[in-house]
């Protein structure tokens, strides 16, 4: 087994020597490299020492296909470990436990000879029906861009890259190759690029894969706004852009906005399109050779960084997925039956198992993602492996995929749950209802096996539901069971992490990622998804996922961080500074149950002054501890200054406003259990803002500078001692330049105030 190379090498390290290389090569040969050689490979350049490089999907597994295999079969990879899904990894709010899943994916790809795996997803779930919604983290920028910053790190330290997609905006499947997401600049920076840069800034990931969706009617693609003003020079990236594969409309408009790779292959006809550009004076040579460097430092990286030989140990990375699996699901409800509430089981209860994702699990989701587990286990087996002997049946009830009843398998599941003391029945959503490629259409479980669930129940009331899905689901129905485990989608080693869960081997901690609502009607972009004519917009603003039920104050059925275990903690002696560059945040975190469990800390802010529509609160910190009976710890985090900013569409920028800011630290959205506030005094770029000749009478006067000097000046001007208040409502809409005259100041007073 390989241990992390001790400095392996960025292919920003090789920047100098892959311009010296690409200085001696001709157009040819540097249009030829910024194309793909084939479905998975860069092109090699051998004379010029340029080697070829493998890229492979991912993110929560490999997805190697063989050589000899098509390029697009994709259940024919070679056999990886498959980690839970991202829609899972982020419910374990554990960003160190997800170092540790990459550290095993960055092993597996050394061995593997792969030097860049694709991902990990970083979209924001905007709408509940995103079809691959199971691929991406949270509805959350804060809890995304520190999942998936960890993944990055921990697979990077072994000197393989990383592709953070969708970059960006790439929200929903339906005419993903076409539409265009109309979002204003605040959402926009503060909703869906905002993990993007956190990732970009603290993990720096070698490849950003660009999106096939337009963003405000330009493809991401042929954004140079995005790709090079935002991506490159704001935020400093260093590595290469790829194309998300076939996303490339116009590949020389395409390398002009910054996709240094296209990918895959377009044979010759993207090379030929830049030698012709190059020729004719269309396309700038320094923009060919930038991009061709980029490729050859990615070469000379992943070359420095190969380890012959590696392996991995297979049956600790499948002991790691189990620990992760049992760190993700969600332990939505456990209420009492009789006083006493069903879970954990006994290791001696009578256990009717129902339902065949119990026997058959569903662990991934469909699509470029989908990893080709090396085994599999059932919870079925696995709860066997633990009760007593005897103690459990089993009636698989309904068929996965089947939209009626089978009456037989029906009826005989019925009667295994009457003559059982618990029922615990497994439903969830099949590979056809979610995968890469299309929306989901419906949020509803198949009816068959919402009927099972309602029969069951009908004649055994202590029932137990374990959900599989990578998208949420309307849990109506489902929330008449005493007691709910949303398993999401959990990979190869789920069905013993839900097994260790039911029986109290393991403690639930994993806390939702997204909202569950009541209704799909009330969800942020239920009128505005997925759009019409391609065009989608995103009409909720900043106010997504927690944010919009919030703000809108709507009742939901589990809110955003909700999440049971079998223990009970209480949050306390809440302490909040601020240091100048960064908020710190102490709270005291007690464990008042039984059993050892986790805690799970979330720090929220907010706003109340502010002079943009805020949310009412918003994720800026998690910390986890582990606390045995009892046990009691002070948590102690961070939240960075520049964490409580908003977008200022006139400054373009951050801006951090001065303010009493809202601390609030809960064991979910809903569930706020200590709050304070602390005066933050900004960074000024606030009040720089338009006090441009266009500001208001009303903009002016309120400035803490020019405000009172303008109106002193303008009371001497007139003649009194201070001005009418009347007159100031009245006035103080209007630009400043419009009603000077009024004022008694011509245009030069006017200016030199301002100044
Ligand atoms: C997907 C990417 C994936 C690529 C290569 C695309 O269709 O959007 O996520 O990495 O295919 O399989």
């Amino acid at each position: 087994m390989s241990s992390p190379t001790a400095q392996p090498s960025h292919p920003a390290d090789h920047e100098r020597q892959a311009a010296q290389i690409v200085a001696r090569l001709s157009t040819a040969d540097k249009a030829s490299l910024t194309t793909g050689a084939d479905f998975w490979h860069t092109a090699a350049i051998t004379d010029a020492g340029v080697a070829s490089v493998m890229l492979t999907d991912g993110p929560h597994g490999i997805r190697k296909q063989r050589g000899d295999v098509d390029a697009l079969g994709i259940n024919d990879s070679v056999p990886a470990v498959c980690f839970p899904p991202a829609v899972a990894m982020a419910s374990s709010f554990d960003p160190e436990l997800i170092e540790r899943v990459g550290d095993a994916l960055g092993r597996e790809c050394l061995a593997e000879d792969v030097s860049v795996i694709l991902g990990p997803g970083v979209n924001i779930k905007r709408s509940l029906l995103g079809g691959r919604n199971f691929e991406y983290l949270s509805e959350d920028p804060h809890l995304t861009g520190r999942i998936g910053a960890a993944l990055i790190r921990g697979i990077q330290q072994h000197g393989v890259g990383t592709s953070v997609k969708h970059f960006a905006v790439n929200n929903q499947e339906h005419e993903r190759l076409r539409v265009s997401a109309d979002v204003d600049p605040r959402p926009l920076h503060e909703i869906y690029l905002r993990a993007f840069e956190h990732i970009v800034a603290t993990a720096r990931p070698w490849t950003v894969m660009a999106s096939y969706n337009k963003i405000n009617g330009v493809y991401a693609t042929e954004s140079s706004w995005l790709l090079t003003e935002t991506l490159r020079r704001r935020w400093g990236f260093d590595g290469l852009v790829v194309s998300d594969w076939m996303a490339v409309d116009n590949r020389v408009a395409a390398l002009a906005a910054g996709v240094d790779l296209e990918m895959p292959s377009s044979g010759d006809l993207g090379p030929a399109a830049v030698r012709e550009a190059i020729a004719d004076g269309d396309l700038s040579s320094e923009v060919l050779d930038d991009a061709a460097s980029r490729v050859v430092a990615l070469a000379l990286a992943a070359e420095a960084n190969r380890v012959s030989g590696a392996t991995y140990d297979r049956e600790a990375h499948h002991r790691l997925a189990r620990e992760v699996a049992r760190r993700c699901a969600v332990l939505l409800k456990n209420d009492p039956v009789g006083g006493e509430a069903l879970l954990p089981l006994g290791h001696g209860a009578r256990v009717a198992v129902i339902g065949e994702f119990a026997r058959t699990p569903r662990f991934q989701g469909g699509g470029s993602s989908k990893i080709n587990p090396f085994r599999l286990d059932a919870a079925l087996d696995e709860m066997q492996a633990i009760a007593d002997d005897g103690a459990i049946s089993f009636a698989p009830g309904f068929v996965v995929g089947a939209t009626e009843s089978d009456p037989d398998l029906h009826d005989t599941a019925v009667a295994t749950a009457a003559g059982a003391e618990i029922a615990v029945v497994f439903l969830g959503l099949g590979d056809d209802d979610e995968s890469e490629g299309f929306d989901r259409s419906s949020w509803t479980l198949p009816e068959p096996q919402l009927a099972l669930l309602r029969a069951v129940l009908a004649v055994n009331p202590r029932t137990v539901v374990v959900l599989s899905n990578g998208g949420v689901v309307d849990l109506a129905e489902i929330d008449e069971a005493p007691a709910v485990l949303e398993s999401w989608l959990l990979g190869q080693a789920g069905g013993g992490a839900v097994a260790e869960l039911l029986y109290g081997l393991a403690d639930p901690s994993g806390r939702l990622a997204e909202t569950i609502p009541h209704r799909i009607e009330d969800s942020p972009a239920f009128l505005d998804f997925p759009g019409e004519q391609l065009h989608v917009r995103y009409g909720e603003g900043v106010f997504v996922g927690y944010r919009w039920y919030d703000a809108r104050r709507i009742p939901v059925r589990y809110p955003f961080g909700h999440g049971l275990s079998y223990t009970t903690f209480d949050f306390g002696d809440l302490e909040v500074s601020a240091t100048g560059d960064a908020l710190r945040v102490q709270v005291r975190v007690t464990n008042t149950g039984r059993r050892a469990g986790r805690a799970v800390g979330q720090v929220y802010v907010g706003l109340d002054s502010s002079r943009v529509a805020r949310p009412p609160r918003e994720l800026k910190a998690i910390g986890v501890a582990d606390l045995e009976p009892g046990g009691t710890t002070v948590l102690d985090l961070d939240i960075p200054e520049s964490e409580l900013a908003y977008w200022d569409r006139d400054l373009d920028d951050w801006v951090v406003e001065a303010g009493r800011y809202r601390v609030e630290v809960g064991a979910s959205s809903r569930d706020i259990r200590v709050r304070t506030t602390v005066d933050v005094d900004g960074d000024g770029a606030g009040r720089a803002i338009r006090l441009g000749r266009s500001a208001t009478v009303g903009e002016v006067l309120e400035h803490p500078t020019a405000g009172p000097v303008v109106r002193s000046a303008v009371a001497a001007t007139m003649g009194v001692e201070d001005l009418d208040p009347t007159m100031l409502m009245l006035v103080s809409s209007f630009p400043i330049r419009r009603v000077a005259p009024m004022l008694g100041l011509d245009d030069e007073r006017l200016r030199d105030l301002l100044n």
